[in-house]
């Protein structure tokens, strides 16, 4: 890395030759200790360092720089330093990997890239965009777009780990139409949400039982119940939802006061025109600081334990959710009960020791396979896919050999979409380790060893789309398994 700048040191008082001739010296000290060598210039009360660098960054220099004269011109001197700022300051970068196009970074003012080399220059910026490392994550973004570049209309990595027996599927018709016809579901008022009436809430019922009989209570997790609205400071900037995917997040704004007389004038236009006056509304919500409705549930999890240490008579710790619903903001379009912005989901998450995550996560394989295969009698299969904590967070992993660390998805077959060969298969749940990410944002941490923390998501409209794809909607030519969790469908509602 090689950088060059020009650090300017603004003094609270004017400084005469006999401290100039002395802060030479301490300059020269400091320079030889760090291997640098520097074009000193010193005016009134600045004083002016240019520099050139290969060993360091020259934020890493002014800051210690800056302690060192603090140091020196207080104790001798009573003179403070009261702020410093780098001007013309040029990085130049080593990347990965050539760049295929320049990628757009804020904060800095130019930007060109040769080959492998990126240089960025930035006019000037202050003592605080320093100390908060914002150069050094610059660096790390300008080589994390161009790696970027590489994956952009690639598809995604996916590699069939399991692949169930093959299944004759009873019809090949899309379930969401036909529940509508027969009006077990209804659109919700905004896109991407369902009504769902008594036959279909039986089904999603059922599969949330099958799940708590055959897996939650033979394994010992025990059930917790979370808040549905989410900090942005405190949790999605932490897990990197909010840096990953804040176009898929849903938000929600308080309003600025309770005080009715605040809102008076937004009440009297909405009784006199009946029409919601949006630009009055506008005012008397917030949006700082930031909120949003739950998009995944673990995080929040993983934030009331924060800064704890488990004990190890409650390792493996073993939780599930089912109170709480997930909220995606979709692309536009209708979709089924399949793709909604709005879902019901049982979170199974799991914090423990490597070897008791291994162990744990057998076992819910081993519980999974027996209700795919024995209960639900579906066509379905596993494969390793990009982890959703890394995807989540905007992040890629390109080496995937290690099969420890990861998500491994469960997808299954839906006959409506096609053959079983060249149609997608729809992503009905996953099960992965996530390693130290989130123990480690939250600080969370065992009594002797490392702890390391998992979560398996098991989507509860989309076990419904898949058994209906491939079962039906006649209760006759279902499953003996499944009959057992619900032998009859209740009765709708009638209408005219
Ligand atoms: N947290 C995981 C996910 O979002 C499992 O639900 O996919
Ligand atoms: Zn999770």
């Amino acid at each position: 890395m090689l950088c060059e700048g020009e650090i300017i040191f603004n003094l609270t008082k004017k400084i005469n030759k006999k401290i100039i001739s002395e802060l030479k010296r301490v300059i020269q000290e400091y320079n030889k200790k760090k291997g640098e060598k520097t074009k000193n210039n010193f005016d009134n009360s600045k004083i002016i360092i240019k520099i050139k660098s290969e060993n360091q960054t020259i934020t890493d220099y002014a800051l210690s720089l800056n302690k060192k004269l603090k140091e020196f011109l207080g104790r001798n001197y009573k003179i403070g330093v009261k702020s410093f700022k780098i001007k013309n300051y040029k990085v130049s970068i080593n990347l990965d990997k050539k760049a295929l196009k320049i990628p757009k970074i804020p904060f800095i003012n130019k930007i060109e890239i040769k080959e492998k080399k990126a240089v960025i220059f930035y006019k000037e910026i202050s003592e605080d965009f320093v100390k908060n490392n914002n150069v050094e994550r610059t660096i790390k973004l300008v080589n994390e777009k161009v790696k970027k570049q590489y994956y952009e209309g690639k598809s995604e990595h996916h590699e069939i780990i399991y692949s169930s027996p093959k299944r004759n599927p009873v019809w090949n018709k899309n379930p969401t139409e036909e529940m509508i016809k027969q009006n077990w579901i209804i659109q919700g008022p905004t896109k991407g949400k369902w009504i769902y009436r008594p036959q279909a809430t039986a089904i999603l019922r059922a599969m949330e039982n099958i799940v708590l009989n055959e897996i939650l209570k033979p394994l010992g997790f025990v059930e917790i119940i979370n808040s549905n609205i989410i900090s942005g400071e405190k949790i999605w900037n932490k897990t990197g939802h909010l840096a990953g995917m804040p176009m898929e997040l849903y938000y929600v704004a308080e309003p600025i006061s309770r005080d009715p007389k605040i809102w008076e004038e937004f009440i009297d236009e909405l009784k006199i025109t009946k029409k919601i006056p949006y630009e009055k509304f506008k005012k008397l919500v917030k949006i700082n600081p930031l909120q949003g409705l739950t998009y995944a549930q673990c995080p929040i999890f993983y934030w009331s334990l924060r800064g704890k240490v488990i004990k190890d008579s409650t390792l493996p710790l073993k939780v599930f959710e089912r109170k709480t619903n997930s909220f995606r903001y979709e692309s536009g379009g209708r979709h089924g009960i399949e793709r909604v912005d709005e879902f019901h989901r049982i979170e199974i998450v799991y914090i423990g020791t490597k070897k008791q995550l291994i162990e744990l996560r057998e076992k819910l394989m081993e519980k999974y396979k027996k209700i795919f295969n024995e209960i639900l009698e579906i066509e379905w299969r596993t494969a390793w896919v990009m982890p959703f904590y890394l995807q989540q967070a905007g992040e890629i992993k390109e080496d995937f050999k290690d099969k420890i660390y990861g998500t491994m998805d469960y997808e299954a077959w839906l006959p409506y979409r096609g053959s079983r060969e060249k149609s997608e298969w729809l992503e009905f749940q996953n099960i992965s380790i996530v390693g130290n990410k989130y123990v480690d944002a939250f600080n969370i941490k065992g009594q002797k060893e490392k702890l390391i923390s998992g979560c398996s998501g098991v989507g509860l409209e989309r076990w419904v789309a898949v058994f209906l794809a491939q079962k039906g909607l006649d209760p006759k030519k279902w499953p003996k398994g499944f009959k057992k969790y619900l032998p009859k469908i209740p009765k709708g509602f009638e209408f005219l």
